[in-house]
């Protein structure tokens, strides 16, 4: 029996989706669906989501790490992000991001970076630049490594590119953009992710090349779209909203108003409640409860304002009397 992709996002099967899937998804024309993921429990529930790729993106550095671009976040920290992404990834493809200086300098820098995401458990790696960094590309490839190129708005470059620019916006530039995906595909890339870029102007691209295209900002005529969770769950902490989000939750409210109902409970003395606390036989806990020298210290003028109870009793025999009162309403109040 085949399972069609719906059915298979709907129950999230187990099976591995590899780039065999992903071409198998664009031959019937089905859209790929691709988020980024940090940690492990957004891995987690975009795999039960049935979401097809993940992306550990260097976004993390302004998503997760609060930094204000993508170039501060170093390999080791990304490599951090993956394993715990791996880990959620039961079905779906996972891609890492090799991060500013990782794979530029050397051809062996590319190997060893990309290497270690796919030891850390990644499917592919994703980088950034065309033409520039194919030899790169062509360097990884060589060593068994799947790659995903991006270009369009390509955020490691934001200086060369004058900040965050939708680009593509003529002829000339998507025929720049085409030879730029025609070099990745050479280098044995697997795809291309393109960024910002006017929905005709992926078209076009992806009308030239044969491998999987997707898009961010990049319109409908793709192989699978992508976005940053952040963006689009409204817990991205900053003030860039590009154009192309759509906002499926406001899960940073959540939080806010969660934290902010937790601190009032703990400042009013409302938790912890007796559910939120270990029961223990209660004999035991009466036990532990009078041997309390706090109970014991702040009972002690309560004898010496009773003077008619205590004057009758020598001061052993009212601590017993006091404690045993004291256990007994302890023990009814948690029964
Ligand atoms: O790091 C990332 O999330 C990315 C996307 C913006 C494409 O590279």
């Amino acid at each position: 029996m085949t399972i069609s992709h719906t059915a298979a996002s709907q129950q999230a099967p187990a099976k591995k989706v590899t780039v065999a899937t992903l071409a198998a998804l664009r031959a019937r024309d089905e859209k790929a669906v691709f988020v980024t993921a940090y940690d492990y429990p957004t891995a987690t529930y975009a795999d039960r989501a049935g979401v097809d790729m993940l992306l550990v993106g260097d976004s993390a550095a302004m998503t997760v790490l609060g930094l204000p671009t993508t170039v501060g976040i170093t390999l080791d920290e990304m490599l951090v992000f993956t394993r715990a992404v791996c880990r959620g990834a039961k079905r779906a493809f996972v891609v890492g991001d090799l991060p500013f200086l990782s794979y530029q300098p050397s051809d062996e820098t590319a190997i060893r970076s990309g290497g270690a995401f796919i030891a850390a458990g990644c499917d592919a790696v994703k980088c950034e630049g065309g033409q520039r960094i194919a030899q790169r590309v062509r360097a990884m490839t060589d060593a068994g490594i799947a790659v995903m190129g991006h270009l369009g708005l390509t955020p490691q470059s934001l200086g060369q590119l004058g900040g965050y620019r939708v680009q593509g916006k003529t002829l000339a530039a998507v025929e720049r953009l085409t030879e730029d995906a025609l070099a990745l595909q050479d280098a044995g890339a697997f795809s291309v992710l393109l960024e910002a870029v006017p929905a005709e102007a992926a078209a076009y691209v992806r009308e030239r090349v044969d491998i999987l295209v997707y898009g961010i900002g990049a319109g409908p005529d793709v192989d699978g779209q992508l976005v940053i969770s952040n963006d689009a769950l409204g817990n991205f902490v900053g003030d860039i909203r590009p154009r192309f989000v759509k906002r499926y939750a406001d899960v940073g409210t959540v939080i806010e108003a969660s934290f902010r109902n937790y601190a009032s409970d703990v400042r009013a003395g409302r938790f912890p409640a007796p559910e939120h606390c270990y029961p223990i036989d209660p004999a035991e806990e009466a036990t532990i409860h009078s041997a309390r020298p706090s109970i014991v210290a702040a009972a002690k003028p309560v004898v010496a304002a009773a003077p008619d109870v205590a004057a009758l009793l020598d001061s052993t025999t009212a601590r017993e009397l006091r404690d045993v009162r004291e256990a007994r309403v302890f023990a009814e109040a948690r029964a």
